[in-house]
């Protein structure tokens, strides 16, 4: 099965995405840390993705499709993939689409999550995660069960990301809106579309993504 998850900063599509990968044996291909990872280790993606991250910018299509299709190319993700925050523009999903009919692959669902823009900086302000497992966390919506101590791992390292700023995460939603947003349209058309409310709680949300899949499916 291979899905993407569509959806604004912090609507949680990093969060769903962990756990539809552990329950349906799927690789989460989240485009978001590939780069991260890249700015860390300082390589040339890296630099170039860095100061456009930094402004809550989006990263040049040419670098983004490039590392997707050589990630999906790879082994593990043979079973399926759940895309985390690509495609972003239609560019993007243009090429995604060129790379799955060479691949005699489909696309299985757009999971599309709704949160209200007040509620996304709530939730972005609060995250953290592990530094060395990257498990996902919130101060007030998902604690460590241990205080200081990962759930996943144990490690008492944690990082809050560089572009969680209140005026980078502004930016980052008007690149949502105006580049992202019309990707809602693009696979509404072609039938892939189903839309979710990402207001309630994690579990329930899940729950909600299971029954679009399932529709998409049946
Ligand atoms: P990326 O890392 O993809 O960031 P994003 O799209 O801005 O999304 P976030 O990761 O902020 O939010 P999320 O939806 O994953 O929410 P999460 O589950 O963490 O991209 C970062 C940057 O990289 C971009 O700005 C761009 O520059 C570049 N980039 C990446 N991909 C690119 C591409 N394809 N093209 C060009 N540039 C690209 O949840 C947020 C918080 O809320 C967490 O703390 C979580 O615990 C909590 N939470 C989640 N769900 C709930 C719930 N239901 N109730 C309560 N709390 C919840
Ligand atoms: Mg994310």
């Amino acid at each position: 099965m291979n899905l993407i998850l569509l959806g604004p900063p912090g609507a949680g599509k990093g969060t769903q995405a962990e756990g539809l990968a552990a329950k349906h044996d799927l690789v989460q291909l989240s485009t978001g840390a590939m780069l991260r990872a890249a700015v860390k280790a300082g390589t040339e993606v890296g630099l170039k993705a860095d100061a456009v991250m930094k402004k809550g910018g989006l990263v040049s299509d040419d670098i983004v499709v490039r590392i997707i299709k050589d990630r999906i190319a790879e082994p593990d993700c043979e079973n399926g993939f759940i895309l985390d925050g690509f495609p972003r523009t239609l560019p993007q999903a243009a090429a995604l689409e060129k790379m799955l009919r060479s691949a005699k692959r489909r696309l299985d669902a757009v999971i599309e999550l709704k949160v209200d823009d007040k509620v996304l900086v709530e939730r972005i302000s609060g995250r953290f995660s592990c530094s060395k497992c990257s498990a996902g966390y919130h101060d007030t919506f998902k604690p460590t069960k241990v205080r200081g101590v990962c759930d996943t791992c144990g490690s008492k390292d944690f990082t809050r990301r560089a572009d969680d700023k209140a005026e980078t995460v502004q930016a980052r939603l008007m690149a949502y809106y105006k580049e992202t947003s019309p990707l809602i349209g693009y696979y509404f058309a072609k039938g892939r579309l189903e839309t979710v409310d990402g207001m309630g709680s994690i579990e329930q949300v899940g729950a909600d993504i299971e029954a679009a899949i399932e529709n998409l499916a049946g």
